[in-house]
């Protein structure tokens, strides 16, 4: 059917996004650039954000996970302090808003029903929206002031991947561009590092043999998985942890590294698999603490680390990028670990079960 002509010579809709991540990078970068090569976004969105005294970033599932990344990459680049919000929470649990707030949502299909439920509550009461969709003309997009878009093409698997490190380099984008707006970060060659990352990203994809054993070796028979990581790795270890739960049912969390020993540690047992992410120079020798500790107690470690951080044992070494900038690719491997988890225990990797590629009620 159409369907298949669409996914091409890929068994799997998923393994093609993947894939198409490097592309997707070159894309935002073109799609960002103005005349001169420098990047731009729209000056009344610019403006919007410096007269905001705080960002409120509103999404669910994996972008909100995307949101996490953005917090930091906004807060580290421009200068402005930035909230993320579960949609479904906010409603309840609204946090007292700055005097000036601007709310920013992330959603790859711009239809999901939580994040608009709170677009509503906001526009009601005054403020104003962005909207970081992968869909042009969906409803978050038209029900907010301004849209930045994703330009990662249709994602079809249930499993969001190319959409997701879209939305960090669109973030990237916009906290760099804020950034030099304020004076900031004037040697921060922004279009030089993200095609650091989209090469890298090609790198990582043409090493899927080496996932695909990573994932016969940890996870053909395990019934839970955790990904540990500090700084920005935590992160993406809840990234890597949603995509593993969502397409091959293993049971995985991702922690922040120093958080195992306060309960978490209790349920590693002999052969637990524990995959820990050490892309951060200033964690490094925490990090891999804390692996000693799990490894101490039976599990079996998976250590990706990278360039200049790695040291022997360790599972695969990613190719060095900025440091803030890691997450971009660290989540690579973990992508790939899931796809291969998901084939090797009989999943469906496209349709997993109960899940919806668009959640339109609340
Ligand atoms: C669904 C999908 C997830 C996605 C979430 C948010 O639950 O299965 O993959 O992350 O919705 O979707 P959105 O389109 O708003 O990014």
């Amino acid at each position: 059917d159409a369907s298949d002509i669409e996914k091409g010579t890929y068994p799997h809709y998923m393994l093609k996004e993947i894939d198409e991540q490097p592309l997707v990078m070159r894309k935002i970068i073109q799609n960002y650039q103005d005349e001169s090569g420098d990047l731009a976004i729209d000056p009344t969105i610019i403006d919007a954000i410096n007269e905001a005294d705080r960002l409120y970033i509103i999404a669910c599932g994996t972008s909100y996970h995307a949101g996490l990344v953005g917090k930091q990459m906004i807060e580290k680049m421009a200068k402005i302090p930035v909230e993320v919000h579960v949609a479904s929470e906010f409603g309840y649990n609204m946090p007292l808003l700055s005097e000036k707030p601007l709310f920013i949502f992330i959603s790859q299909s711009g239809e999901t029903a939580d994040s608009r439920a709170v677009l509503v509550q906001i526009k009601e009461m005054g403020y104003k929206a962005l909207t970081l969709t992968n869909v042009p003309g969906s409803t978050l997009s038209r029900e907010a002031d301004y849209t930045l878009l994703l330009h990662a093409g249709p994602e079809i698997a249930v499993a969001s991947t190319k959409a997701y490190t879209a939305q960090m380099a669109v973030l990237t984008i916009l906290a760099s561009v804020v950034g030099k707006s304020k004076g900031h970060l004037a040697d921060f060659p922004v279009v030089k590092e993200l095609g650091i990352i989209a090469n890298a990203m090609e790198t990582l994809c043409d090493d899927k043999d080496r996932f695909e054993m990573i994932a016969r070796e940890y996870l053909s028979v395990t019934r839970n998985c955790f990904f540990i990581g500090r700084s920005l790795d935590y992160f993406v270890c809840l990234e890597g942890a949603l995509k593993l739960k969502e397409i091959s049912y293993i049971q995985a969390e991702g922690f922040a590294g120093g958080e195992l020993k306060h309960g978490t540690i209790a349920l590693i047992e002999e052969g637990t698999p524990v995959i820990a992410l050490a892309t951060q120079e200033d964690v490094n020798l925490s990090i891999r603490g804390n692996v000693k500790e799990v490894a101490a107690r039976g599990a079996h470690p998976c250590i990706i680390s990278m360039e200049g951080l790695e040291q022997e044992g360790d599972a695969y070494v990613l190719p060095e990028v900025n440091p803030m900038l890691t997450p971009l690719i660290s989540v690579v491997p973990l992508q790939l670990i899931s796809y291969y988890a998901s084939l090797h225990r009989g999943c469906d990797v496209d349709k997993p079960r109960n899940l919806a590629k668009s959640v339109t009620v609340e």
